[in-house]
């Protein structure tokens, strides 16, 4: 999977795809990820990649042009499955989203900022809108690292234990069961019985019971 990410501010963005499963991801061939800088797609001499908006009011655009030229150059390219803008207002994130991305071979995520970009930029060019949550962050990019997070993640050969995004919360529509390690007595507080028995059969009913009780009690919502 390739993901082309604009955005205006690149050095926030890279140290969560230098650790852990992503650098894993990357360093194993599975995913490629490259930033564009905004401002190097401006032949504005100050650089400048935003602008008052039309009809007064406080806050800064995003212009069209140096979004048009890096997506442009980027189309030429290859094929985009998905050109993604981060927003607030777009569709909430969620497992079965992340899932579907996930069995894409190129996209396109644009960071907003400021006040966003200028409609034209929504209209021509973004084929889906998503945000992480009902809250507004200062820009698109963190958001943008929280999706390809998500995504990445879900790419065969990623975990070491390929099944174990499957049994992640959500991906059934349940929160996780509880998970215990070593050792089996802290202090008093005790792994229960049943996980140190080596009944697998058994565990498993434990595990589907535990999971479903727990999103009863903590994510109803989840069950209907
Ligand atoms: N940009 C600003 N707020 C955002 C949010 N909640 N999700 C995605 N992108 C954003």
């Amino acid at each position: 999977m390739r993901i082309d990410i604009i955005t205006v501010l690149p050095e926030l963005m890279e140290s969560p795809f230098n650790a852990s499963i992503l650098s894993r991801a990357k360093e194993k061939g599975i995913v490629e990820v490259h930033f564009h800088n905004l401002r190097d797609y401006t032949d504005n001499t100050y650089k400048q990649v935003d602008d008052y908006q039309y009809g007064g009011g406080a806050g800064m655009v995003l212009m069209i042009e140096p979004i048009d030229k890096c997506i442009s150059s980027l189309q030429k390219e290859r094929t985009y499955d998905e050109v993604i803008y981060m927003t607030p207002d777009g569709t909430t994130l969620n497992q079965k989203l992340a899932n579907q991305l996930s069995l894409h071979e190129n996209i396109i995520i644009l960071c907003g900022h400021y006040k966003g970009v200028d409609q034209r930029v929504r209209d021509k060019f973004i084929t889906k809108e998503i945000s992480i949550g009902d809250y507004v962050l200062s820009g698109g990019e963190l958001g943008a690292a929280v999706l390809c997070d998500a995504v990445i993640r879900l790419l065969p050969g990623v975990l070491n234990d390929e099944t174990s995004a499957l049994t992640d919360s959500f991906q059934d529509n349940l929160l996780a069961p509880p998970v215990y390690t070593r050792p089996a007595d802290y202090k008093g507080m005790k792994v229960p019985d049943l996980l140190l028995s080596g009944n697998f059969p058994k565990i498993e009913k434990w595990r589907e019971k535990q999971a479903l009780d727990r999103t009863q009690r903590l994510r109803p919502d989840l069950l209907k």
